[in-house]
C-alpha cells in the first residue's frame, strides 16, 4: 500500500483570481464493501465528492489552523457512498486560507503557493481484508466552474464552464492533466478535536426591496456570517452580482465596514431551467444583499441566507423581563456565533477576521457558558503554543498572518494564561492547563523580565484600554486610562492565575515563585497607582473597575475605590467610558462594592455610548464601538467599525453571573454560588448552563411584593444560595435537584421625595437623579446642577427653581412628574428608536 501524498496539478499557482482545482480518480471494488472510511484534507478549502455525491456536511475544510503545525484531517464514514464497480473518488480545492489574500496588510499565500489535496479512502471488504485508495499519481486535475474563491472578496463560479458529471462513473477525463507530488511535513496533519464548520440555519429575507436604478435590496432581519443561496432562472450566460453589506446608511447599501473585502459573488448562468447555487469557499459577515442582474422578479425563496459558523453544542442562556437587555444578551449569542468559524475571530466582514488574543480574552468567560467551546478553544490554543513555541512571543493574532511584530502587551499576550485558566473554571478540565502549562509559564516569565525595578510593567508597545470612546479616532490604543496601568493591573491578575494553576498541577516550587511574583506586581501598582485612601491613578471607569475586580487595592482602600467608581459612572451620565480593558469588568466592579444601583443604570443606559444603545437603533450583534452608528445615523468610519464584534458582549458574563445569579464556584461547577442581585426595572431573570455535571438553572421573579427563586442544582454539586433581597439576608447550602424559595419582600422605601426634598437626598438615590438630571439637560442644556456642594443638603428644587431667571417653561412640571414616576416605582424610561 502506497502512502498519501499532497498532490496538485503541475504549474499552477494559487494566485489571486485563479480558478480552483478539480480532482478526481475512479477506481474499481470487486464486491459490496462492508465499511469505507475518507480521511480528507488539502491546502486551501475543499469540498469531498464521491460517486456523484457530497462527502459530509462539513464546509470550509479543513478549517482554520497554524497550517504549517496543525492541518486537520477530517474523517467521513462513506459506507453508503462507494459500491462494487466502477467508483470515483474527488475534491474541488479553492484557495480558503491557505493560499487566499489575509490580513489588512493584504498579503497572500501565507502557507503554499499551490492548492492541494491530501486523501486516504480505507476500504473494508466482507473478508476482513482491506484495501486504500490514496491522493497519488493516479488522481487527474481540471478546472471547472468556480472561477475564483477568495475568502474576503467572494466567490465567481460560471455554470458553464462545470463538467458535467465529473465526479461519478464514465466521466471522460483524458483532457485532464496529471498531477505530481507538493511536499508538505506529515507530521502536521492531526485530527483537532474541534467541530467542523456546517451550514447551522438558513434565514428567509424580512424585505425585498427594488431601486429606481433596477438594483434589488434584500434584508436578512439578522447580521450573520455565512453567504446566499440563490436560485435563478435564466438565460445562459446572463450573470448574477451579489454584494454584501452589513448596513444601510440612509437607506442605502454602504460597504465601508468591509474596508478592502470585495465580498461579491457573481454567478453566471448555464440557461436550461432553474438552477439553485451557493458559493462554498467563502463567507460574508452581512445582513443585507445587493443582487444586480438577476432574471425576473425575485421572490422570498429564491434568496436564502445560510448561517454558517463551527457547531458547537449550545450550553448557556440568559433571559428577563428587559426586552431590551433580552436582544442585547442574543446580540451577544450572534456575535459569538458570527465569529467562530473555524478560528475564533475579531469580526466576520472585513479584511480581518483573525484569531486577535485579545478579543477572545475578554470573552472567553462568556463565550464558555454560551456554548461548548472546548474543540475549537482546545485547537485554537494548541495553535497558540505552537506558534509561540516558534516566535518566541505569543503572536497577537493566531493563527498568525501578519509581518508586524508582537510584543507582549497586555490582555492580548497573556490570553496564552487566562483563556486556559477560564475555561479550567467553565470545565473543571485538568488536562486543559497541563496542555497550556509550557505555553502559560514561557508568557509569564517573558513578561517578568521586562518588569522595572519596582515591579511595574512599564515600557513597551501597549493596546491599553483599546477602543476606549474618548480615545482619539485614529489611535484607538490612547484611551484616558495609563496604559502602564492597565498592564500592571493585568499582569498582577494573570501572575496569580498562573500561581493558581501551578498550585492545581502539583508544582509546587512554581505555585511559590509565581504566588510571589503576583504579590510583588500588585504592591507595585498599589504603590504606584492607588492612594492611601483608595483613589486610583487616571480616575477613569477602567482604572477603578480593574483595581477592584483584580483586587489590587487593600480592604481600607476598597469602599472609597468603588465610591469614586461610582461617581465617575455618574460624571458620564452613565454611558460607557471604557474600553476592551475595562468594559468586561465595570458593572461588576460596581455590585461588588455596594454600587448595584449605578450598576443597573449602566445596563439599561440607552444613550450613545451605551450597551443599549446599538439595540435602540435596531442591532442584531454586537458592535466594535458602542457608537459605531451614531444617532444621527452616520456612520462611525473610523476603521475600527464592525457591526459584529464579540469582545465588547463580555458584558454577557455579569448578566450571568449578577443578574441571573448562578456562578461557578469550584472549577466545573463543583459548587456553585447561586446570589442574584436584582435591580434597575428588572422583575425577573432566568440562567441556565448545562455543565459538565449536567443542567444548572436560575430563575427569580418579583410578583406583588413577593420573590420566587427556583435553583437546580446538578447532579453531584452542592450550592451556596444567597436568598436575593431576604429581608433576613439568608444563605442556604443546597445539594442537587429542584429548589424553591418564596418569600414576602420588606416594605419598599417609603420615604417621600418631592419638590422640596434636599437636593442631596434626591441624589443619593442614582435611578432617581438620573431622572431629573435628564429633565435639567432637556429643559436647562449647558447648566450643571452640582448635587454634591455644602449648598445642596439645604437647597430643594422648589428652591433651586426660585434662584432660576426665566424658569424654562415646563421645567418644573417635568420635575414633578419624573418625582411622582419614582414614587409610583415605574422603570426608568428608555427610548426605543426604529429598526435600521
Ligand atoms: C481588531 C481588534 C483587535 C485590534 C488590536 C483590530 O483591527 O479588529 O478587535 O484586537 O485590532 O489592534
Amino acid at each position: 500500500m502506497t502512502s498519501p501524498s499532497f498532490i496538485t496539478p503541475p504549474g499552477t499557482t494559487a494566485s489571486e483570481g485563479s480558478p480552483a482545482v478539480y480532482l478526481r480518480r475512479s477506481f474499481a471494488l470487486d464486491g459490496q464493501p462492508v465499511r469505507a472510511t475518507l480521511r480528507i484534507t488539502s491546502l486551501g478549502v475543499h469540498e469531498p465528492w464521491l460517486n456523484g455525491t457530497r462527502v459530509g456536511d462539513e464546509v470550509l475544510a479543513p478549517g482554520w489552523t497554524s497550517y504549517a503545525h496543525r492541518l486537520a484531517v477530517s474523517e467521513h464514514d462513506v459506507s453508503d457512498l462507494v459500491h462494487e464497480g466502477e467508483n470515483v473518488l474527488g475534491a474541488v480545492v479553492g484557495e480558503g486560507w491557505a493560499a487566499g489574500r489575509l490580513g489588512w496588510e493584504s498579503r497572500r499565500n501565507l502557507w503554499t503557493d499551490r492548492l492541494a489535496l491530501w486523501l486516504e479512502l480505507v476500504v473494508e471488504h466482507t473478508d476482513g481484508t482491506t484495501e486504500t485508495i490514496v491522493s497519488d499519481g493516479q488522481f487527474r486535475a481540471s478546472t471547472g466552474g468556480t472561477r475564483e474563491s477568495s475568502i474576503y472578496d467572494g466567490e465567481v463560479y460560471d455554470a458553464r464552464l462545470e463538467p458535467t458529471g465529473w465526479d461519478d462513473a464514465g466521466f471522460d477525463d483524458s483532457g485532464w492533466t496529471a498531477v505530481e507530488p507538493l511536499d508538505w511535513p506529515e507530521g502536521s496533519l492531526v485530527r483537532t478535536g474541534a467541530e467542523p464548520i456546517r451550514r447551522v440555519e438558513t434565514l428567509a429575507p424580512v424585505s425585498i426591496s427594488v431601486r429606481d436604478d433596477g438594483r434589488v435590496v434584500v434584508d436578512f432581519g439578522q447580521l450573520i456570517t455565512g453567504w446566499v443561496r440563490l436560485t435563478v432562472d435564466g438565460d445562459e450566460g446572463t450573470t448574477v452580482t451579489l454584494r454584501h453589506a452589513e448596513t444601510l446608511i440612509d437607506r442605502e447599501f454602504d460597504v465601508r465596514t468591509l474596508r478592502t473585502a470585495r465580498a461579491t459573488d457573481r454567478y453566471t448562468l448555464a440557461g436550461g431551467g432553474s438552477q439553485t447555487w451557493e458559493p462554498r469557499f467563502t463567507f460574508h459577515g452581512f445582513r443585507y444583499l445587493e443582487l444586480t442582474g438577476y432574471p425576473g422578479e425575485v421572490t422570498p425563496e429564491d434568496v436564502q441566507a445560510v448561517v454558517v459558523h463551527s457547531d458547537m453544542v449550545r450550553t448557556g442562556g440568559f433571559e428577563s423581563s428587559h426586552e431590551l437587555v433580552n436582544r442585547l444578551h442574543d446580540n451577544v449569542v450572534w456575535g459569538m456565533r458570527g465569529n467562530f468559524v473555524g478560528v475564533p475571530t475579531d469580526c466576520p466582514q472585513r479584511d480581518e477576521r483573525l484569531g486577535w488574543t485579545g478579543d477572545l480574552n475578554a470573552f472567553t468567560p462568556t463565550a464558555a457558558f454560551l456554548y461548548d467551546v472546548r474543540g475549537v478553544l482546545g485547537s485554537w490554543l494548541a495553535d497558540l503554543a505552537a506558534e509561540q513555541e516558534e516566535a518566541g512571543d505569543v503572536p497577537w493574532i493566531v493563527p498568525n498572518v501578519v509581518a508586524t511584530p508582537s510584543p507582549p502587551t497586555a490582555l492580548w499576550s497573556d490570553a496564552a494564561v487566562s483563556i486556559p485558566w477560564a475555561l479550567y473554571q467553565q470545565y473543571g478540565d485538568v488536562d486543559i492547563l497541563t496542555r497550556a502549562y509550557p505555553s502559560m509559564t514561557t508568557f509569564v516569565r517573558r513578561v517578568e523580565a521586562l518588569l522595572d525595578e519596582t515591579g511595574l510593567w512599564s515600557s513597551g508597545f501597549q493596546y491599553g484600554d483599546w477602543l476606549d470612546p474618548d480615545a482619539p479616532a485614529d489611535n484607538a490604543a490612547a484611551g484616558k486610562t495609563d496604559r502602564y496601568l492597565v498592564a500592571t493591573a493585568y499582569f498582577a491578575k494573570v501572575a496569580r492565575e498562573m500561581a493558581q494553576t501551578s498550585g492545581v498541577l502539583g508544582h509546587d516550587e512554581d505555585a511559590t515563585a509565581f504566588a510571589a511574583l503576583a504579590e510583588r506586581v500588585r504592591r507595585a501598582f498599589n504603590d504606584e497607582y492607588v492612594t492611601a485612601n483608595g483613589r486610583v491613578a487616571s480616575e477613569s471607569a477602567t482604572a477603578y473597575a480593574l483595581a477592584i475586580v483584580f483586587d489590587l487595592v487593600d480592604d481600607r482602600q476598597r469602599q472609597h475605590a468603588g465610591d469614586r467608581l461610582a461617581a465617575v459612572v455618574a460624571r458620564s451620565g452613565y454611558t460607557i467610558s471604557t474600553g476592551f480593558a475595562g468594559t468586561p469588568l465595570v458593572t461588576d466592579a460596581l455590585s461588588s462594592t455596594g454600587h448595584l444601583d449605578e450598576a443597573y443604570l449602566l445596563l439599561e443606559q440607552t444613550d450613545c455610548p451605551s450597551f443599549l444603545y446599538p439595540v435602540t437603533q435596531g442591532a442584531t450583534t454586537v458592535w466594535e464601538r458602542w457608537d459605531a452608528i451614531r444617532p444621527d445615523g452616520s456612520l462611525n468610519d473610523s476603521g475600527m467599525t464592525s457591526l459584529n464584534h464579540y469582545a465588547l458582549g463580555a458584558v454577557a458574563d455579569w448578566l450571568h453571573r449578577v443578574v441571573g445569579g448562578l456562578a461557578s464556584l469550584e472549577p466545573g461547577y463543583r459548587r456553585l454560588l447561586v446570589a442574584p442581585q436584582p435591580g434597575g426595572s428588572l422583575t425577573r431573570a432566568r440562567v441556565w448552563n448545562d455543565t459538565v455535571r449536567g443542567r444548572a438553572e436560575v430563575a427569580w421573579q418579583i410578583t406583588d411584593g413577593s420573590m420566587r427563586l427556583d435553583v437546580v442544582v446538578p447532579s453531584g454539586a452542592t450550592a451556596e444560595v444567597r436568598l436575593p433581597l431576604h429581608p433576613e439576608g439568608a444563605v442556604v447550602e443546597v445539594g442537587d435537584g429542584s429548589h424553591t424559595w418564596t418569600y414576602d419582600l420588606p416594605a419598599a422605601d417609603s420615604t417621600v421625595v418631592d419638590m422640596d426634598t434636599p437636593i442631596a437626598v434626591l441624589a443619593a438615590d442614582p435611578g432617581l437623579w438620573s431622572r431629573l438630571d435628564a429633565v435639567f439637560q432637556d429643559k436647562l442644556p449647558g447648566v450643571p446642577i452640582v448635587p454634591s456642594g455644602p449648598e445642596a443638603h439645604s437647597i430643594s428644587l422648589s428652591l433651586l427653581l426660585g434662584f432660576i431667571p426665566g424658569v424654562p417653561d415646563g421645567l418644573q412640571e417635568a420635575l414633578e412628574s419624573a418625582l411622582t414616576a419614582h414614587r409610583a416605582g415605574s422603570p426608568t424610561p428608555t427610548t426605543a428608536g426604529a429598526a435600521r
